[in-house]
């Protein structure tokens, strides 16, 4: 999609992100936390794509050490206007590429933002960089979903995600089988006209991931079929997945 970049997630969605998941995420935030503070063990960690500090601050609360990469400085903004937010140090930067000071027992990237990295390529980069980043025997928690497909029909979906008495949300979507890209575009119709926020995601299957890792040395270690620690099955709508640098 044509000026969509790193940036284009933040710009758009940092000052309504956090008003949008109040009341919907809170028992998968308290979940997640409580799985990475146990395998950080006490260690340091560093989040990708670290956004307004959902689950950063909570970690930080706990004790840990944390440092962040994050593309958009609208959404930093926001994590530096929380308590404790500005003690925590943040690289701006495409968490595909970009270089952060110091090495991390525990690296991860939840809420599917693997997918914001828009090509395979990038994708095989960003698992590169943080095996670069990780100490020896260092660990990598990524946490996505599984793709499902039969939401379309000729590669495209609409779908109706709100309807109000004063307007409607629609998701539009185009699906790219060769790249495994979803094209979205979240349109907002109301009395006082129309907004459309794009989305483009680059999908992968576990096993692709896995791929992955073992390209940048790493080898996985657990998979789960969520936050709870569920076990992995063809019922499952996401994982959970941890990987550790080999020796
Ligand atoms: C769905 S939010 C997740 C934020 C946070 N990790 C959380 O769980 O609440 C996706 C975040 O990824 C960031 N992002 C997207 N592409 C990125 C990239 N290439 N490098 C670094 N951050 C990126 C966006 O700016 C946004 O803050």
């Amino acid at each position: 999609m044509r000026g969509y970049g790193p940036e284009t997630f933040g710009e758009l969605y940092a000052d309504q992100y956090d008003a949008e998941l109040k009341g919907k995420m809170e028992t998968t935030t308290e979940q997640s936390v409580e799985v990475l503070a146990d395998l950080a063990n006490g260690g340091t960690v560093l989040e990708l794509a670290i956004g307004t500090g959902r689950v950063a601050l909570p970690l930080a609360a706990r004790g840990l050490t944390v440092h962040g990469i994050e593309a958009s400085e609208p959404m930093v903004q926001k994590l530096r206007e929380k308590p404790g937010g500005q003690a925590i140090p943040v690289t701006i930067g495409d968490m595909a590429d970009v270089a952060v000071d110091g090495s991390f027992d525990l690296v991860f990237l939840i809420f599917n933002t693997l997918f914001n990295l828009t090509s395979q390529e990038a994708q095989v980069r960003c698992f590169q960089n943080v095996a670069r980043r990780l100490t020896p025997g260092g660990l990598f928690v990524v946490k996505a979903f599984l793709p499902d497909l039969h939401t379309f029909v000729d590669d495209q979906s609409v779908r109706a995600m709100q309807v109000e008495v004063d307007g409607v949300r629609l998701d539009v979507r185009k699906h790219d089988p060769v790249t495994q890209t979803i094209r979205y575009q979240r349109i907002r119709i109301t009395s006082d006209g129309t907004r459309a926020a794009p989305l483009v995601l680059r999908y992968a299957w576990p096993s692709e991931l896995d791929l992955m890792a073992r390209l940048a040395g790493m080898t996985l270690r657990d998979r789960w079929g969520g936050w709870d620690r569920s076990p992995f099955n063809a019922a499952s709508i996401e994982h959970v997945s941890v990987y550790a640098l080999n020796d």
